[in-house]
């Protein structure tokens, strides 16, 4: 049976669609993305998913609890049989229950050098404390915002003429890569966790253990 996976977004939705493309092009042995899920009305990743025949559902957040939401969405997730949960510009804290119901199984992508510049605006962060390298992180998804378990990172560098949006447009090229990278990983097993750290390990089809 495929690998099911789920995605949460709430806004473009491009990782999303670098995911699904990953999977058509054959990157992503054995994967299927069963289900988007956007807490926002009129988020463009919804139109992409439907543009790719991928089911995809709105549960608006507003005005209910942090955990009250994330049990609608943990019984949408546990309906489509996910097994791995991407979250892929999701604009909203998790509860410990939904960590806790998925605990390893959820993966975030967030455009910074983690554990530098969490949170929102991470680009125009790293602009603002003028560091020379900023870059992207896919890690797992613990209780703290931003900041479970790294998986893979991706070096950027800062220029000097960058804005907010052009640091950004090229730091999203490296995060459609690594996400696609991490996902592999993570469904292929390939890894151990030796406390914080996430340690790569070989698969049998590339006994070095590192890359695609
Ligand atoms: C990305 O920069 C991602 O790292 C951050 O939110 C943005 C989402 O972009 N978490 P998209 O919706 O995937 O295009």
């Amino acid at each position: 049976m495929a690998h099911r996976i789920g995605v949460l977004l709430s806004g473009r939705g491009s990782n999303f669609e670098a995911l699904a493309e990953s999977i058509s092009a054959g990157r992503i042995p054995g994967a299927e993305i069963v289900l988007v899920l956007s807490n926002r009305e009129g988020a463009p990743g919804i139109e992409r998913a439907h543009a790719r025949d991928i089911e995809a559902r709105v549960i608006p957040s507003k005005g209910l609890e942090r955990e009250a939401y994330d049990r609608l969405v943990v019984a949408a997730l546990r309906e489509k049989g996910v097994e791995l949960v991407c979250l892929a510009g999701y604009m909203r804290m998790i509860s410990s229950y939904f960590v806790e119901q998925f605990r390893g199984r959820i993966l975030n992508i967030h455009p910074s050098l983690l554990p530098a510049f969490p949170g929102l605006e991470a680009q125009r962060q790293a602009l603002d404390h003028g560091v020379k390298f900023s870059g992207c992180t896919v890690h797992f998804v613990d209780e703290q915002l931003d900041a479970g378990p790294i998986l893979l990172q991706a070096v950027v560098p800062v220029q000097d003429g960058d804005t907010p949006e052009t640091l950004a447009a090229r730091i999203l090229v490296e995060e459609h890569r690594i996400y696609t990278e991490a996902v592999r990983i993570v469904l292929e097993g390939r890894f151990r966790l030796q406390g914080r750290r996430v340690l790569l390990t070989p698969s049998p089809a590339n006994p070095r253990g590192r890359g695609n």
